[in-house]
């Protein structure tokens, strides 16, 4: 039997807070079932960063990189939302100033009913045109004999890749929210990419910041507390 997972405070700072930032990773959607990108099997253990998430990647052979999208697209819409995702969501319901930052590109957090969500590296909803920046639902697998645009581009995923910027809006928004946090859940991520990772750090939050992760990261040096624990096993307990 998994010993209860020692909450201590933060049922009460949860309370307290007035503002609130909640940053995720894989490692929420992990609880759906989903694979994370470095933890054992995962996306990064067993495909090639730079060709599958990249646009040098994608200019090389962009049928590998539409079939690989169109398999994560598939695996996203054969899931539901987890215990942790759905607990957030009732979370932000109960809270005066909620912002959830995620990393994510599955929609899950969206399909939980989590309102207020900033999609930091893009999302695997849309298609977005390489030259005229025109959009198209991506909800089933794209024609891999389809890709051309009328307008001579191509059409990619609106994902953020490697090397490539994040919605300048989408960001400002981010780092307003941590700028404004005085208490900031950090949950299922490596803290390995930045600009994300950053919002956890006190150079850009005057928050307390607790982390959530059954593994030590990049992270656990800088925030206030470390719960070594699953998404599943401290966030449906914080629900009042
Ligand atoms: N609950 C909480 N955390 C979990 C769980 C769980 N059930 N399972 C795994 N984790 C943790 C792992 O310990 C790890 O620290 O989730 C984290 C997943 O880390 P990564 O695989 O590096 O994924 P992430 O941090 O989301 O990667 C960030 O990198 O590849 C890019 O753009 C991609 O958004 C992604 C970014």
């Amino acid at each position: 039997m998994q010993e209860a997972v020692q909450l201590g405070d933060l049922e009460d700072r949860l309370d307290a807070a007035r503002s609130i930032l909640v940053l995720t990773g894989s490692g929420i959607s992990a609880e759906s079932g989903l694979p994370t990108f470095r933890g054992v099997g995962g996306l990064w253990r067993t495909h090639r960063v730079e060709e599958l998430a990249s646009a040098a990647g994608f200019e090389r052979d962009p049928v590998l990189v539409w079939t690989w999208y169109n398999e994560r697209r598939l695996a996203h819409r054969a899931v539901e939302p987890s215990a942790a995702h759905v607990a957030l969501a009732k979370i932000e319901q109960n809270a005066a100033d909620f912002t959830l930052a995620t990393q994510n590109v599955d929609s899950l957090h969206l399909r939980a009913g989590s309102r207020n969500v900033l999609e930091l590296h893009g999302k695997l909803r849309e298609a977005k045109c390489t030259r005229c920046d025109a959009r198209r639902p991506f909800d089933d697998a794209l024609d891999l004999n389809a890709l051309e645009h009328a307008c001579g581009g191509m059409w990619r995923p609106d994902i953020v890749w490697f090397g490539e910027t994040l919605p300048a809006d989408v960001l400002e928004a981010a780092f307003e929210a941590a700028g404004r946090a005085d208490l900031m859940l950090v949950i299922g991520t490596s803290g390995m990419v930045r600009p994300a990772a950053s919002l956890a750090t006190k150079a850009v939050t005057q928050a307390y910041v607790v982390e959530i992760n059954p593994e030590e990261t990049a992270l656990t040096a800088h925030v206030d507390r470390s719960i070594r624990a699953r998404a599943s096993d401290v966030l449906p307990h914080l629900v009042t």
